[in-house]
C-alpha cells in the first residue's frame, strides 16, 4: 500500500550530494521535480532529504500539530555565527522561545511605522547617488540594492549607520558574511575529517566569524556607552525587555546572535527581492507602465509617507508574484516527531528532512495554472488572492517559525520601488541580457545592469 519515494541516480559513498550543490540548488531542483515528480528523496551521507513541491503535500507539511521546523544540514553549520538566534534556534532551546516573544513585537505591522523614517533615510541615499551618478552611469543592481537593505536593517533596527553609500567596496560584514554562508554551505556536504583537512578554509571561516561577531558586540559597547536615543529600537528591546515568560533578559551572547542574524536574514533576501522586481519590471514594459500609473495617481509629486503604502496595491502584487517565481530563500526544512505517512502512500522516517521546496511549491500547476513561469502580478489581484488554496504561497515560511521580518521587507521594499518609479524611467543597460541566478543560501540575478535617467519628478 505504500509507494517508494522517487529518487535520481546515486553514487557510491557520497549518494546523492551532487544534487544539491548550494550554487544551484533551486535550477537542479526545478528540473529533478520535473522529471520524479512533486516528492522525491535524496540521500546524503548523514541525512535523508525527502523534498516537496506540490501544494497538496506541502499542506500537510505545514501542519504544525505534526511537522516542525528542522535546524539541520548548512543551517546548523550557519549556527556558527548566528548559534541560538531565532533563525537556526532548534523549537526546543529556551532562548527560541525567549527570543521569539521578546522581538516579536518589535517586527509587527505597528512596529513599522516607527522605522518609516530608517527607511526612507536609507531609500532617499540611493535616489541621491543614482541622480549624481546620471543617466551613463551603469548600475549594478544587486549590488546598489545590498547597500539599501544593509544600511536599513542596520538604522532601522540598532540605529547604526553602515554608511555604504559613502563607500566603494562593500562593508567588511558583508564580504565575512558572504564568504562564511557560503563555507557554511560546503561544510554541510564535506565529510567531517574532510572539514578538519581544510585548515585554510576553516581559518578563513574563524575569521569571517570573528568579524561579525565583533561588528555585533561594537554596536552593543556603543550603546551601552551612549545610552538609548530619543526612540526606543530592537537593540534597547533586546538589552532591556524581559520574557513575560521566564522573566528573564537575554544574554549578551544571544544579543550578539539576534544582531547578527537580522543582518544576514534583513538585507540577504530583501535585496534579492528587489533585484528580481526590477528585473520583471524591465522585461515586462505593461506591468512596468501599470506600476508607474498607480504610483504616480498615488503618490504624484508629493514626498511618500506611511499612508501611500497601502494604497499601492498593484506594486504590492509584483512584490507577490516576484516572491512566486524568486522565493529569496527557496526552501525551508521540517521533520515530524514520530515516523509518519504523507499524501496517504510516503513513509517518512522522524529522523528525514522534509524540505519545503518554495521554488518548487510556486510552480504547482495545479494551483497556478499551466503557465507557471509566466510573471503575472494579476494572479495576487484582491479578488484571487482570496481563491487560492492554504499554503500555496509560502515565501516567507510556516507558522511559529515563519519570517518575524515579512512586515519590515514589504514596507521597505515597496517604499524603495514606488520612490524608483516616481523618479527615473528605468532602461536595461543590456537588452538581451538572459537571466542567471546566483546562489548562495538566497537567490540573486547575477551580472543584471541597468542605467536610470531622472524624470523631474521629484517631490
Ligand atoms: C525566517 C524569508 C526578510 C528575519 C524566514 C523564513 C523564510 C524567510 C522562508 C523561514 C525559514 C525557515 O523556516 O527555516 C524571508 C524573505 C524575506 C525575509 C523572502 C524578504 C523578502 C527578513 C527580514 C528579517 C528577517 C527583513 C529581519 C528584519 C528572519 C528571522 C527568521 C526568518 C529572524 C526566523 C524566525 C523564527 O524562526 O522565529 N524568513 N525573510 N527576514 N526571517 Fe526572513
Amino acid at each position: 500500500m505504500y509507494e517508494k519515494i522517487p529518487q535520481p541516480p546515486t553514487r557510491p559513498l557520497v549518494g546523492n550530494a551532487a544534487d544539491i550543490d548550494p550554487s544551484a540548488r533551486m535550477e537542479n531542483w526545478l528540473r529533478l521535480s520535473k522529471i520524479y515528480g512533486p516528492i522525491f528523496h535524496l540521500s546524503l551521507p548523514q541525512r535523508n532529504l525527502i523534498i516537496l513541491s506540490s501544494q497538496e503535500l506541502v499542506n500537510e507539511a505545514c501542519d504544525e500539530k505534526r511537522f516542525n521546523k528542522r535546524v539541520g544540514g548548512a543551517l546548523n553549520e550557519v549556527r556558527s555565527f548566528t548559534g541560538d538566534g531565532l533563525f537556526t534556534a532548534q523549537n526546543s532551546e529556551k532562548n527560541y522561545g525567549k527570543g521569539h516573544r521578546i522581538l516579536a513585537s518589535a517586527f509587527s505591522p505597528v512596529a513599522m511605522h516607527g522605522m518609516f523614517e530608517g527607511m526612507m533615510d536609507i531609500a532617499e541615499q540611493l535616489v541621491l547617488r543614482w541622480k549624481r551618478f546620471g543617466e551613463d552611469s551603469i548600475i549594478n543592481v544587486s549590488e546598489n540594492y545590498t547597500r539599501v537593505t544593509l544600511d536599513t536593517i542596520g538604522l532601522c533596527a540598532f540605529n547604526y549607520r553602515f554608511n555604504s553609500f559613502y563607500q566603494n567596496e562593500l562593508h567588511p560584514f558583508v564580504n565575512s558574511m558572504v564568504r562564511a554562508l557560503h563555507e557554511a554551505g560546503s561544510r554541510a556536504r564535506r565529510t567531517s575529517i574532510q572539514n578538519k583537512l581544510m585548515i585554510a578554509s576553516q581559518r578563513q571561516f574563524n575569521a569571517d566569524i570573528q568579524n561579525m561577531q565583533e561588528t555585533a558586540g561594537k554596536i552593543i559597547e556603543e550603546r551601552r556607552r551612549k545610552g538609548q536615543g530619543e526612540k526606543k529600537d530592537v537593540l534597547d528591546i533586546m538589552l532591556t525587555a524581559k520574557d513575560p515568560v521566564t522573566g528573564e533578559g537575554l544574554s549578551d551572547e544571544n544579543i550578539r546572535y539576534q544582531m547578527v542574524t537580522f543582518l544576514i536574514a534583513g538585507h540577504e533576501t530583501t535585496s534579492g527581492l528587489l533585484s528580481f522586481a526590477t528585473y520583471e519590471l524591465l522585461k515586462n514594459p505593461s506591468t512596468l507602465q501599470k506600476a508607474r500609473e498607480e504610483v504616480d495617481k498615488v503618490l504624484g509629486t508629493d514626498r511618500i509617507t506611511i499612508d501611500h503604502i497601502p494604497k499601492l496595491v498593484y506594486l504590492n502584487q509584483i512584490l507577490k508574484e516576484t516572491l512566486r517565481l524568486y522565493p529569496s530563500a527557496p526552501a525551508f526544512t521540517v521533520a515530524s516527531e514520530e515516523d509518519t505517512v504523507l499524501g496517504g502512500k510516503y513513509q517518512i522516517k522522524k529522523s528525514d528532512d522534509v524540505v519545503v521546496f518554495i521554488a518548487g511549491l510556486h510552480r504547482d500547476p495545479t494551483v497556478w495554472g499551466p503557465n507557471v513561469e509566466e510573471f503575472d502580478p494579476d494572479r495576487f489581484s484582491p479578488e484571487k488572492m482570496g481563491t487560492l488554496p492554504p499554503n500555496s504561497w509560502k515565501p516567507f515560511g510556516n507558522g511559529m517559525r515563519a519570517c518575524i521580518g515579512r512586515f519590515f521587507a514589504i514596507q521597505e521594499v515597496t517604499l524603495v520601488l514606488a520612490l524608483i518609479l516616481q523618479q527615473f524611467d528605468l532602461i536595461e543597460e543590456n537588452p538581451s541580457y538572459q537571466l542567471k541566478i546566483r546562489e548562495a543560501l538566497t537567490i540573486k540575478p547575477e551580472n543584471f545592469f541597468i542605467r536610470v535617467k531622472t524624470r523631474g519628478t521629484a517631490p
